[in-house]
């Protein structure tokens, strides 16, 4: 299979271990290792200081498939599989997807979510948010969804908007799914990442028996360089076909990512909770930015997840701006290009420590344009 490039993945490449200020990443800083054995109990230290780096459980070791399943009210360890969310994503549109099928997918989106389908010969329709309100409504999707919808692509929270659906929205989206018998493939990767608990959404595959979700360690918990992910789902006979796959690529999971991905999980509250509030005090941030700069930006303040898709009111096409200001400034934007999604947006990631310093930057560079 042929592939086209990750559009903001090559963007990143360019700029994130190079520049100052990532104000657009939709990862929170990174815990360390320190952090993360100083929550462990005296179990799981046991369990870290006698790792052993033989091959693990293909489909995970059960001690972390527990952990996973404790976070699904109907999800069973034989319901799950261990692997990257990439590789997830990637093996599980390639065992379902032939040529000519149809998928419909959330505009814009994390390009992997599309790509690789596109790439199989789907055919994509596209699920678009309303420009005034920033959301998602379950009534267009209704009319983009037909008989012949193979797959429906959700991503609640959103990466690049930070929509979510709130509980009813999602019922109706569950069920414009199981009215056409199609299956969906939500994208869980920033669950939990709400900014009030009260707009928290269960996870897809708890509430439609044809849902995978996927979620990870890389967003709600920090730790993107665990490089840890899962499936979970009713669909056993897909998780089957997925797990023959994955054979042909990692065969099974790093020993020393597991026991860390286990104790996070044990002790979820203090991987996210800092999360959430980092993302709540840049947002607030961000908003007081964007009313001195409305000239400049047009921010709709996101409920959850760690991104705000943002659009900016000059001529100047976004991905322009965002190369000027980087080499001027070495702040690093990402341009709604790296979305395939116009060029007037930017995405914003409030996940970065330093955020303020970089507003204060960018605010010295407006002024003197
Ligand atoms: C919506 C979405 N899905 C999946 C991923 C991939 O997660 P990971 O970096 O853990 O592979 C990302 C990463 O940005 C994402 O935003």
């Amino acid at each position: 299979m042929k592939i086209e490039p990750f559009k903001l993945e090559r963007y990143f490449a360019k700029y994130e271990f190079s520049t100052k200020y990532l104000i657009s990443s939709s990862d929170c800083d990174g815990y360390s290792l320190d952090y993360i054995l100083g929550c462990a109990d005296k179990e799981e230290l046991e369990l870290w200081n006698n790792l052993k780096f033989g091959y693990t459980d293909s489909a995970g070791s059960e001690f972390l498939r527990k952990s996973i399943a404790a976070q699904y009210s109907s999800i069973k360890t034989d319901e799950i599989l261990v692997m990257s969310p990439g590789e997830a994503n990637f093996i599980l549109m390639n065992v379902l997807l032939e040529p000519g099928d149809e998928v419909v997918c959330m505009a814009p989106a994390y390009q992997s979510l599309y790509q690789v389908a596109k790439s199989l010969g789907a055919k994509i329709n596209w699920w678009k948010f309303d420009k005034t309100t920033g959301a998602y409504d379950s009534a267009a999707l209704r009319d983009i969804v037909t008989q012949k919808t193979k797959l429906l692509i959700v991503n609640f929270p959103h990466n690049p908007t930070g929509f979510i659906p709130g509980r009813e929205e999602l019922d109706k989206i569950i069920e414009i799914a199981r009215e056409n018998n199609v299956i969906i493939l939500s994208d869980e990767m920033y669950h939990q990442l709400v900014h009030n608990e009260a707009d928290n959404i269960p996870p897809m595959c708890d509430l439609y028996e044809n849902a995978v979700s996927l979620w990870g360690m890389a967003k709600s918990f920090g730790l993107a360089g665990l490089r840890f992910g899962w499936l979970a789902s009713h669909r056993k006979d897909l998780l089957e076909k997925i797990a023959a796959f994955k054979d042909y690529l990692s065969i099974c999971n790093n020993a020393a990512g597991e026991v860390l991905s286990f104790i996070a999980l044990n002790h979820k509250e203090k991987f996210i909770n800092p999360n959430i509030e980092k993302i709540i005090r840049n947002k607030k941030l961000f908003s007081e930015f964007a009313i001195r700069h409305s000239e400049l930006v047009e921010f709709i303040r996101p409920k959850a997840g760690s991104t705000a898709f943002v659009k900016l009111k000059i001529e100047t096409p976004a991905l322009d701006y965002c190369e000027e200001l980087v080499k001027q400034t070495g702040i690093m934007m990402v341009p709604s290009e790296m979305f395939e999604y116009g060029d007037s947006h930017v995405r914003i990631g409030f996940g970065r420590e330093n955020f303020g310093e970089a507003l204060l930057v960018w605010e010295k560079y407006i002024k003197q344009e």
